[in-house]
């Protein structure tokens, strides 16, 4: 069904939450987390960011989500943390029924707008809610995606309200920011927001290693696959502002070069999540 409007905030939101979170913490994350995108989708708004970015086809990560989500035609389909939206238009244009959310209202306004001018709001609907408090019945969708998204939030209760709102045999399919690399986790804790490296990212964001991914995996099925390598692309990123042809081109290689060696995949910056609901 077509919203002109996305549905407002869902003010019960933080009663579940407090079952197995420190509540408040929590609610102060989910709070930083709300202001931070809004401020960051409100400047986008402002810019016209209504431009279909993802018109001639997905980036590796969405890809290969995409790759492992399977026939998406006539599925309902779940995009997780939608941010401007452009995974869910894609998805709309395959043929799924879209069902996207984001704690963001901003995100959320733009996003629908942006399938508006698209044509594609008769097959998205938009709320605004939290990942961790989902409005969806049990067992609803095929399969859900999400991109940088898992990072954000409470591991344990979004495991929970994924675990419920997928139909049995579907599975969840993220791309996420992990934490395996010693190298990327120093620069993260001593480097980023010093010596004119900007932090990209929220205060309270939090890439997932093994205690999270053991959180996680207490409810759903967890695994892990690595389409590609993220690292000296992620130094030149931070490091250099990608300004400088040659220095992209050899991280680039040096990037695919690790790629080769398959134990040391896991030290990307970026992987895939694929998550199944138990039983
Ligand atoms: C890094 S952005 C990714 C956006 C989009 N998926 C993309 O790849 O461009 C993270 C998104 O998660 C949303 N978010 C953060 N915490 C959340 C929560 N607890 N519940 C729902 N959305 C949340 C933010 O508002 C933001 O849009």
């Amino acid at each position: 069904m077509p919203l002109d409007e996305p549905m407002p905030p869902d003010e019960s939101v933080s009663s579940s939450k407090a079952a197995s979170s420190d509540s408040t913490v929590h609610a102060d994350i989910q709070n930083q987390e709300r202001e931070f995108h809004d401020e960051h989708y409100r400047k986008l708004a402002e810019k016209g960011h209504f431009r279909e970015v993802q018109d001639e086809g997905l980036d590796l990560w969405h890809e290969h989500c995409a790759s492992l989500m399977g026939d998406l035609d006539g599925k309902r389909i779940l995009d997780c943390g939608t941010g401007d939206g452009s995974m869910s238009l894609w998805l709309a244009r395959q043929g799924a029924l879209v069902d996207s959310f984001d704690i963001s209202l901003e995100a959320i306004r733009l996003a629908s707008g942006r399938a508006k001018t698209a044509g594609l709001d008769s097959r998205i609907r938009f709320v605004q809610c939290s990942f961790e408090d989902l409005p969806y019945e049990n067992h609803t969708f095929d399969s859900a995606f999400g991109s940088l998204i898992l990072h954000h939030v409470d591991l344990v209760l979004a495991s929970k309200e994924l675990g419920r709102i997928l139909k049995p045999g579907a599975r969840g399919v993220f791309s996420e920011n992990f934490a395996f690399n010693p190298f990327l986790n120093f620069a993260r804790n001593h480097l980023i927001g010093r010596f004119g490296i900007p932090r990209l990212g929220t205060l309270t964001e939090q890439p997932l290693g093994s205690e999270q991914i053991e959180i996680v995996r207490r409810h759903l099925g967890v695994d892990l696959e690595w389409p590609a390598v993220l690292f000296f692309q992620i130094l030149d990123r931070q490091v250099f502002k990608y300004k400088y042809r040659f220095i992209n081109r050899l991280c680039r290689v040096l990037d695919l070069m690790i790629f080769q060696i398959v134990p040391l995949r896991r030290f990307s910056y970026r992987g895939t999540m694929v998550l199944t609901p138990r039983g």
